[in-house]
C-alpha cells in the first residue's frame, strides 16, 4: 500500500484535490491522505468545500494562517517538515500555485521524497506575481510535471525540463466542474440573491496588485460601478479585498451601489451556479478564466497577463485593463444587457477525467 499525500491550503486548491481524492480512495494499492496547511481557515474559505466536494476531515490540519510571504511560507515548511519526518509518503503531490504549493514541495524535496506537481508549467512570465515565484520553484524541483495545456508543456521543455518528467493529463478544475454539475444545476443561486438567470454578471477580485493599493482599489471600484449601471453584479468578496475595502474607507461608495449584490465568499456549488447563469465574469481569478472557458462565458480578465493564455486562444476571455474594462463589458453586453461573445472551443483533455490519468500515472510511478 502506497501513502499519497495530498496537499490543499488555499480555496482554489479545494477543487483540484477533490477529484483526486475520490479517483484515489477506492484503489487497492493507495492509501491517499489529505493535508491541510491552514493558508486559509475561515469557514467560507475552507471547510465549505470539504463539505460541498464530499471530501472528508482533512487527515492533518498544519495551522499556519495568514502572514507575510515568508512567515507563510515558513509556517507550512516547518510543520510540513515535522510530519514528513515522522510518517514519510511514499509521493507528495501538490497543486496549483498558491505559498503552500511551494512550501511543501521545498519542505519534502529536501528530504528527499517524490514531488508531483499538478497543474504544472503555466507562466505568466511577471516575477511580480508571487505564484509566478511559486510555479517556477515547485517546477523546477518537482519530480513528475503534470500539465493542463499544450503551453505548459512549451514552457517546461524551453526550461530545460526532461521531457520524459512532462506529462499532459488535462485541467483538474473541469473534473471538479464536472462532478459536482447536477448538483449545480439544480442549485438556483441567483434566484436566491434576487438576480434573473442570464441577467447579471459576476465579480471576483483579490489580487494583491489589484487591491492593496487604495489607488488601485478605487479605479476597480470605480469601474464595477460603473459596469453595474449596464448590468445586475454579483459580487462575492474575497477576505482579502473586504479587509481593503473597509481600510480604504470604500464601504459607503459600495453599499450606494445598488445594482452591486455584494456577497461573502460563496460555496463552490453556490458559486459555479452563479457563473453558470452569468453573462459575463470581471475577475483577476486563475480559475474562474478556466471555467468561464469551459462554460462558454465571455470572461473579462482585468490583469496585464495571464498564465492561462489558452482561455484567451480558445475564444472566452480577454485581458483587459482595470481603467478600461467598463467599455470593454459595455461592448460584450449588447443593449439588452446580454453578452454577445463567449463561442467556446474546449481545450482537449479538460473533459473530467483528468483524475483518472493522474491516476495512471501516480501508479506507473510508484511501480504497483
Ligand atoms: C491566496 C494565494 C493566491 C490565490 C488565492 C485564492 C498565495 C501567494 N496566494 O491569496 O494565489 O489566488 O489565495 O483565493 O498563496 N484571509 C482571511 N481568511 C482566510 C484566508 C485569508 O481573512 O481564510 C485574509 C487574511 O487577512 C490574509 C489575506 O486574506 O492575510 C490573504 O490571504 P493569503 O492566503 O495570504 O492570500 P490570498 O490573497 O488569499
Ligand atoms: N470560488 C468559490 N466561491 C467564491 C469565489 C470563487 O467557490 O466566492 C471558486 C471558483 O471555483 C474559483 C475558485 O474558487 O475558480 C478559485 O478562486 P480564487 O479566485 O480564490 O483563486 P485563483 O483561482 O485565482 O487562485
Amino acid at each position: 500500500m502506497k501513502s499519497v499525500h495530498l496537499i490543499a491550503g488555499a480555496r482554489p486548491n479545494f477543487m483540484k484535490i477533490a477529484p483526486l481524492w475520490h479517483a484515489l480512495k477506492d484503489q487497492s494499492w493507495c492509501s491517499p491522505i489529505l493535508v491541510h496547511t491552514g493558508q486559509h481557515y475561515d469557514a467560507a474559505m475552507s471547510d465549505a468545500f470539504f463539505t460541498d466536494l464530499g471530501l472528508p476531515k482533512p487527515h492533518y490540519h498544519l495551522g499556519a494562517g495568514s502572514g507575510s510571504h515568508a512567515k507563510q511560507t515558513a509556517a507550512v515548511m516547518v510543520a510540513y517538515e515535522e510530519l514528513c519526518e515522522q510518517k514519510p509518503p511514499d509521493n507528495v503531490v501538490v497543486v496549483g500555485d498558491v505559498n503552500s504549493t511551494m512550501a511543501c514541495s521545498i519542505a519534502a524535496k529536501k528530504l528527499v521524497l517524490p514531488v508531483s506537481h499538478l497543474e504544472a508549467g503555466l507562466r505568466s512570465f511577471d516575477r511580480t506575481m508571487p505564484e509566478e515565484i511559486n510555479r517556477l520553484l515547485t517546477d523546477a524541483i518537482a519530480d513528475l510535471l503534470w500539465t493542463p495545456s499544450p503551453d505548459a508543456d512549451e514552457n517546461l521543455l524551453r526550461e530545460g525540463v526532461a521531457p520524459e518528467k512532462i506529462e499532459r493529463v488535462g485541467n483538474i478544475m473541469i473534473d471538479s466542474l464536472v462532478m459536482m454539475r447536477p448538483r449545480i444545476e439544480q442549485t438556483e443561486s441567483a434566484r436566491a440573491h434576487g438576480l434573473t438567470p442570464g441577467g447579471y454578471g459576476v465579480v471576483t477580485l483579490h489580487r494583491p496588485v489589484n487591491v492593496d493599493t487604495r489607488e488601485a482599489l478605487g479605479v476597480a471600484l470605480s469601474a464595477i460601478v460603473e459596469i453595474s449601471r449596464l448590468v445586475p453584479l454579483a459580487f462575492p468578496m474575497h477576505p482579502r479585498t473586504r479587509a481593503r475595502v473597509t481600510e480604504f474607507g470604500f464601504d459607503e461608495m459600495v453599499a450606494k451601489a445598488t445594482n452591486i449584490k455584494l456577497l461573502p465568499p460563496l460555496g463552490y456549488v453556490e458559486f459555479m451556479s452563479l457563473l453558470m447563469d452569468s453573462v459575463v465574469a470581471i475577475t483577476d481569478s486563475g480559475g474562474v478564466q478556466e471555467e468561464t472557458c469551459y462554460l462558454g462565458i465571455p470572461c473579462l480578465t482585468v490583469r496585464e497577463s495571464t498564465e492561462r493564455p489558452i482561455t484567451i486562444t480558445s475564444g472566452t476571455n480577454r485581458l483587459v485593463k482595470m481603467a478600461e474594462v467598463a467599455k470593454v463589458a459595455a461592448g460584450v453586453l449588447g443593449k439588452s444587457g446580454t453578452s454577445t461573445t463567449g463561442t467556446k472551443t474546449v481545450p482537449e483533455y479538460w473533459d473530467g477525467k483528468t483524475a483518472e490519468r493522474v491516476v495512471a500515472s501516480l501508479r506507473r510511478t510508484l511501480g504497483v
